[in-house]
């Protein structure tokens, strides 16, 4: 059974009965069909194979960028199998801007819409025009434009009901022409009319000072969502324990859940090979060997301890696959 150690950015030891590299959607297609059990990945980055995998592994390969111009806007339409960062660092050397505030998210561009990345005051369904994708039954190809792809904090309808049942296999970006930084974050607010290569490096820099490589400390990222409460238990909240960090959005207050996870006291605590980082506790690593059953431990304790102490409910941002797929805590 080949390993998917090096295939998904926490890197656990498991194992599954085969992986295919795929670099067109027919062929993807095909194979797909015939195995029962099968799991899509992207970059790897934002999957947790916990234990080994009973099925099959399709890793997308799908490459190609495509550029047109309009009056106001550079229009760019990416294969999905593409790195999101090498994207990122090429639409900057062409001057065509808007995604430098995403530099250094790990992971492909297909997988962008998916849950919507987003970081430092830019989610990438601000940059989004449209997403092709395959039905995985029927093989259609067919395209939603950015504003029907139910983009929410963390989510898209690719996550909702068209969840396991698609490929995506391009999307379309509008970068205007005019530029316009966002600066609104923290750490870049700082900057003076920064161009985009400073608010690239930028990001670089906060991301390399805060966030482990997963090269080298295995890790997927921020473990947990940012939890979104309503407004009356934030105010309780803020009555019980002083001031607490926390943005007004549609759905509610959302509260960093690294608030939680800092004052529950795990920063820097180990649960077996998991340690919870010492520079930013939303982040989960593989600092020994660790094993699928201690991910889980940790999670666990997290949750129940956050929740106990402020009667919050964190929810894993990263997939995480059992030997049967997906699994919820
Ligand atoms: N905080 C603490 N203790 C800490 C660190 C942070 O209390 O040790 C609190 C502080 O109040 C801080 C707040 O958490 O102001 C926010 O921390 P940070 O700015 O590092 O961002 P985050 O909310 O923890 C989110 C994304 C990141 C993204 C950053 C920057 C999610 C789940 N995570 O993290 O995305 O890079 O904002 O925009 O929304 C990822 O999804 O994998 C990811 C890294």
């Amino acid at each position: 059974m080949p390993s998917l150690q090096t295939h998904h950015s926490f890197h656990l030891p498991a194992r599954c009965q085969g992986i295919h590299h795929f670099s067109s959607s027919d062929r993807f297609l095909d194979l797909w069909h015939s195995s029962a059990t099968n799991y899509l990945l992207g970059g790897g980055s934002n999957t947790l194979f916990l234990q080994d995998f009973d099925g099959q592994v399709f890793i997308n390969t799908l490459k190609g960028v495509s550029y047109r111009e309009t009056k106001n806007s550079h229009i760019v339409t990416v294969a999905s199998g593409e790195n999101w960062h090498e994207l990122v660092t090429r639409c900057l050397a062409q001057g065509w801007y808007g995604l430098e505030n995403l530099a250094l998210i790990p992971g492909s561009v297909g997988a962008s819409p998916i849950q919507n990345i987003g970081a430092y005051g830019v989610e990438v369904e601000n940059v989004i025009a449209a997403v092709e994708y395959r039905d995985i039954e029927t093989g259609e190809t067919s395209e939603r434009l950015g504003s029907e792809c139910e983009f929410g904090y963390r989510d898209s309808v690719f996550k909702g009901k068209l969840a396991g049942k698609t490929l995506i296999t391009h999307v379309t970006f509008e970068l205007p022409k005019r530029y316009q930084p966002v600066v609104t974050y923290g750490d870049l607010a700082k900057l003076d009319n920064p161009t985009a290569s400073e608010i690239y490096d930028t990001v670089i820099a906060i991301r390399q000072s805060k966030l482990p490589d997963p090269d080298v400390l295995g890790n997927a990222g921020s473990f947990f969502k940012n939890p979104v409460i309503p407004q009356t238990q934030y105010n309780e909240l803020v009555s019980r324990h002083g001031q607490v960090p926390g943005f007004d959005t549609e759905a509610g207050v959302k509260v960093p859940a690294a608030w939680f996870i800092d004052r529950s006291g795990f920063k820097g605590k180990t649960v077996g090979g998991v340690r919870c980082h010492p520079d930013q506790p939303l982040v989960l690593t593989n600092a020994n060997d660790a094993s699928g059953d201690d991910v889980i431990t940790m999670a666990k304790l997290i949750m129940q301890t956050v929740y106990e102490k402020y009667a919050v409910s964190l929810e894993p941002e990263v997939r995480l696959v059992g030997s049967a797929g997906a699994i919820t805590l």
